[in-house]
């Protein structure tokens, strides 16, 4: 019967020969077990899949085997074939991560008392130790002050940080390094000819870059390319790793470079209307950003990226055509994006606000910036009217050019006659619409208040902020938040809010668009939004 074994258990090294990458660990273990002075506990740390839990083994092995061979097990004697069957009752392995530890705790205690049954030691290889129960790790504690001569500890643990002084006092450590790419190329090249099977250099190479130095993983990638087709390219690869399809992300990544808002907004909407994970996405832009500043800054860096080599191009072309500062820009600001769509609930608005920011460079310069900058015309309302003309003319002609991409050049506003009727909230007099962008702020500004404030919120829940100079624009779909908001208690939890997330005192003026409100006013946040849609900036430069 042959049954099918994953190549990352098949190729599991037996020897400390086997093991690579990990040089100045294994020549230190076969020396101490060839000169006989090893240690009565081990700690072995480092990232996932380079080789704890192998060493861990190939150790223990050792340490009991009958006819030891230059610090390697024999892998013949009666001792290493039953340790490789699992029948030998005195090497203990224990994984802290999935045992609930009412055994684990009563197996350490034992530790202490019993004698081992046929080996020279008891071995406790635990993996994962930093998750042992609190029993198991005290009992473990206890026997690793004053260890019995026959008892050797094995410990082993990706989260270095979390296993206690206490611990770490009593043990020889040692740090697995992230296997080097090429030696996972190496090594994936010499599998798949023991496999039989063909593997093109430049899918291993990417394979080992995909696995960012866990063997692990770079050999399971390898065993889905196989079912996936004996021959084995950077196609299969791409495929299997799940990094086909990738079109919109890097097609997102020369649209931000190159400062085209309407084109991150379709792909936006696309990504949307396909249910994808905004917040996945944007992290994954963010690696690719990431590259983009790796290339402008490290020689030879294409061994550092995972990715296609048509991506590569891309890649390229992105970083010789943008400012470095600019990409240092992205990142900062699609980092924030990320950690605020973790907590918002409007996720696609997110990620829209923070484009139309990179894309127009709204928001790139800090609010004082901005406001020493811009010069504050104290208008009359019709300013609104007027801009609102002025938008609409604006999408018109860019409708009839089909969305090129062209600057647009603002006229100055016409000043019309006219007034609405406004008090303290709704007085947008003293605002510089020409000015106002789009807040980026806003949504998270929403999460919190929905906390402090549930009622005021729901009717706010189709909002947007815009900001000129130190004037906050809300404008709303529900009417109702207007009455809510003369409530001075409701107001002062906003400004607090507001002042929570920007840091920032605003004047803040209200709008709804709801059936009440004049007809221009309706428009304002559609023109906006559409204006933002269509790459006019609504921003005075
Ligand atoms: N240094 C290495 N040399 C050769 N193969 C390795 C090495 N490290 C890992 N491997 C391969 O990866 C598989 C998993 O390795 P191992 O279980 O030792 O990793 P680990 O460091 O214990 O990972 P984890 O932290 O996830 O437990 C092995 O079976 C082997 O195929
Ligand atoms: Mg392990
Ligand atoms: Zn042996």
């Amino acid at each position: 019967m042959c049954v099918y074994q994953a190549l990352y258990r098949k190729y599991r090294p037996s020897s400390f020969e086997d093991v690579i990458s990990q040089q100045h660990i294994t020549d230190t273990l076969k020396n101490q077990l060839l000169s006989g002075k090893t240690g009565h506990a081990y700690l072995f740390t480092g990232s996932r899949g380079t080789g704890k839990t192998t060493c861990a083994r190939i150790l223990a092995k050792a340490l009991i085997c009958e006819n030891p061979k230059n610090g390697e097990p024999c892998l013949e004697c009666e001792l290493c074939r039953d340790m490789d069957n699992d029948r030998l009752s005195d090497i203990i392995e224990i994984d802290a991560a999935s045992n609930g530890g009412v055994n684990d705790a009563r197996e350490l205690r034992e530790a202490a008392s019993y004698s081992p049954e046929r080996c020279k030691y008891r071995v406790y290889i635990i993996d994962e130790v930093h998750m042992l129960s609190r029993d198991a790790f005290n009992a473990l504690l206890k026997i690793i002050e004053e260890p019995p001569p026959h008892v050797k500890f094995i410990l082993a643990t990706t989260e270095i940080h979390k296993v206690l002084d206490t611990i770490l006092s009593r043990c020889q450590r040692f740090d697995f390094r992230r296997i080097r790419t090429e030696d996972i190329a190496a090594r994936i090249m010499s599998v798949a000819e023991k496999e039989q099977v063909s593997v093109d250099e430049d899918a291993a190479a990417l394979i080992a870059k995909i696995a960012d130095g866990g063997m692990r993983d770079a050999l399971s990638i390898m065993d889905k390319c196989i079912a996936f087709s004996d021959k084995v390219t950077v196609d299969t690869v791409s495929e299997a790793a799940g990094i086909a399809g990738r079109g919109n992300l890097f097609d997102m990544t020369c649209a931000v470079c190159s400062k085209n808002a309407s084109q991150a907004l379709e792909i936006v909407s696309a990504l949307h209307s396909n249910s994808k994970d905004m917040q996945q996405f944007a992290m994954e832009l963010l690696e690719q950003i990431r590259n983009v500043m790796v290339i402008q800054n490290v020689s030879g860096a294409e061994k550092l990226i995972a990715c296609t080599s048509a991506e590569l191009e891309i890649l390229k072309k992105c970083a010789a055509d943008t400012d470095p500062a600019y990409i240092i820009h992205i990142m900062d600001m699609l980092g924030k994006c990320v950690e605020r769509l973790g907590r918002s609930s409007s996720k696609r608005i997110e990620l829209e606000m923070t484009f139309i920011s990179l894309c127009t460079g709204q928001k790139a310069q800090s609010a004082p910036q901005a406001a020493a900058a811009v010069s504050f015309p104290s208008e009359d309302t019709a300013m609104l009217t007027a801009r609102i003309a002025e938008l609409e003319q604006q999408i018109k002609t860019m409708q009839s050019q089909g969305f090129a991409q062209q600057p647009v050049r603002r006229q100055p506003p016409v000043r019309q006659s006219g007034n609405v009727p406004m008090d303290a909230v709704t007085d947008t007099s003293k605002m510089d619409v020409n000015s106002a962008v789009l807040m980026p702020e806003w949504p998270e500004i929403l999460e919190r208040f929905a906390q402090v404030c549930p009622s005021v919120s729901g009717t706010l829940s189709e909002s947007y902020g815009y900001v000129s100079n130190n004037y906050l624009l809300i404008v709303t779909k529900n009417n109702f938040f207007l009455s809510l908001l003369r409530n001075k208690e409701n107001a002062e939890k906003l400004r607090e809010t507001i002042k929570a997330v920007t840091g920032k005192n605003y004047s803040i003026r209200a709008k709804c668009t709801g059936a009440k409100q004049g007809a221009a006013e309706n428009k304002l946040p559609q023109l906006m939004q559409k204006a933002a849609e269509s790459n006019i900036p609504v921003e005075t430069e």
